[in-house]
């Protein structure tokens, strides 16, 4: 398949809007666009659409028991999807349009193929201008999953979704680099207008919690399914961004990891290559010849960790090394949201390298 590409960096306004009629005609016709979003690239197709459910689905290589996100230009617009209950409209009103995915019961509009057979869908109205244009120009939901091959790190530049989804698709709308860098978050609303966390982002649970005290985060989340467990998001069973890489978590301070990685490698005499991601003020891993240090951001500037952290995967994986080692990020904040994303990266390879505790998961 041919793909086009538009390069809407410039923000040239001609070039922008026949992009977006380009894409709207091609959805209609039952065809795909990578679109730009806030959080990460969506890869889109009419969502009312069954054979467009299931041409994504083949695209991006994804088990079809994954469902989709149905991405809408205004909030309002959920109604022709799921039944709303008030909190609904509450959370409308404080985090959208923005990064905020919410989980209703489905209405009998939505095809199987993209709520994957669930009684349930998810819903979100994205904040980036183009994202926007292009939903209103399409004037129906999009169904869109992130645009990555499966299994990869979602796409959070045009390069990546090129890298991934050339000749896969119709359209790639290059829009630059996504702002925030980690897909939204998921909220399952229950019709008592309680809430479960299914997949921490930018709108934190602390953000969550300033609208309603009525709010758990599901153990998947921060922790392991244990056998026999059921996911509440298909997605939590999923091995996810996994880098070909094996990727190790050092819970310990910057003095606690780098002993760790010297005492571990220092004697090895087989030229192990080692990526390290680490923080912008550290510097001690720069005495180890055998080590490819990646700055990750400011230690105390999750939103810059967010941001870079998909890129780096991507990148530290093209690097070839044995092993890379990422501190382990705190959960507060959108740290959560890095937290879930790195252990899932890791397939939950945590060890703890505090001096006092010799406890070890590797
Ligand atoms: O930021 C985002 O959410 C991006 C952009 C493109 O909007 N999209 C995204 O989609 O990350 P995807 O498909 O990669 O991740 C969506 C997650 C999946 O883990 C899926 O299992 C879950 O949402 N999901 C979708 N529908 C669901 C439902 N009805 N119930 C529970 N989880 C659902
Ligand atoms: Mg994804």
């Amino acid at each position: 398949m041919q793909t086009e590409i538009f390069n809407l960096k410039q923000n040239d306004e001609i070039t922008q809007k026949n992009a977006i009629k380009k894409s709207a005609e091609v959805i209609l016709a039952g065809g795909l666009v990578v679109f730009p979003t806030e959080t990460v690239y969506g890869l889109g197709g009419h969502a009312l659409d069954p054979l467009s459910a299931k041409k994504i689905y083949q695209a991006k290589g994804r088990p079809s028991d994954n469902p989709l996100i149905i991405h809408i230009a205004f909030p309002r617009d959920a109604e022709k999807y799921a039944s709303l209950p008030p909190m609904y409209h509450t959370l409308a009103e404080s985090f959208m349009p923005g990064p905020l995915t919410v989980v209703l019961d489905a209405k009998d509009s939505v095809p199987n193929e993209v709520r994957a057979g669930l009684p349930t869908v998810a819903v979100r109205c994205p904040c980036h201008p183009l994202a926007h244009d292009f939903l209103l120009a399409c004037g129906v939901g999009i169904a869109a999953p992130s645009a990555n091959l499966s299994g990869s790190p979602s796409p959070t530049t045009g390069e990546h979704c090129i890298a991934d989804m050339s000749g896969r698709v119709d359209v790639i709308l290059d829009g630059g680099e996504c702002s925030i860098g980690v897909e939204s978050t998921i909220v399952r609303l229950h019709k008592d207008n309680s809430l479960t966390l299914l997949r921490p982002g930018a709108i934190t649970l602390e953000d969550l919690k300033t609208v309603t005290p009525n709010i758990t985060v599901a153990d998947a989340v921060l922790g392991e399914l244990k056998e026999g467990e059921t996911a509440l998001s298909p997605g939590m069973k999923h091995k996810h961004y996994a880098p070909r890489t094996k990727l190790v978590l050092l819970d310990g301070t910057e003095e606690e990891r780098f002993a760790y990685i010297h005492n571990r490698h220092a004697k090895d005499t087989n030229n192990t290559s080692i990526g390290v991601l680490l923080y912008d003020e550290e510097k001690s891993y720069q005495q180890m010849p055998n080590v490819t240090p990646y700055s990750i951001g400011k230690k105390r500037d999750i939103e810059a960790q967010a941001h870079r952290l998909f890129s780096l995967l991507r990148e530290t994986d093209k690097g070839a090394h044995t092993v890379l080692y990422a501190p382990l990020p705190l959960t507060e904040g959108l740290g959560m949201a890095l937290y879930n994303r790195l252990i899932r990266a890791a397939a939950h390879t945590i060890v703890s390298c505090k001096k006092k505790n010799s406890e070890k998961k590797e």
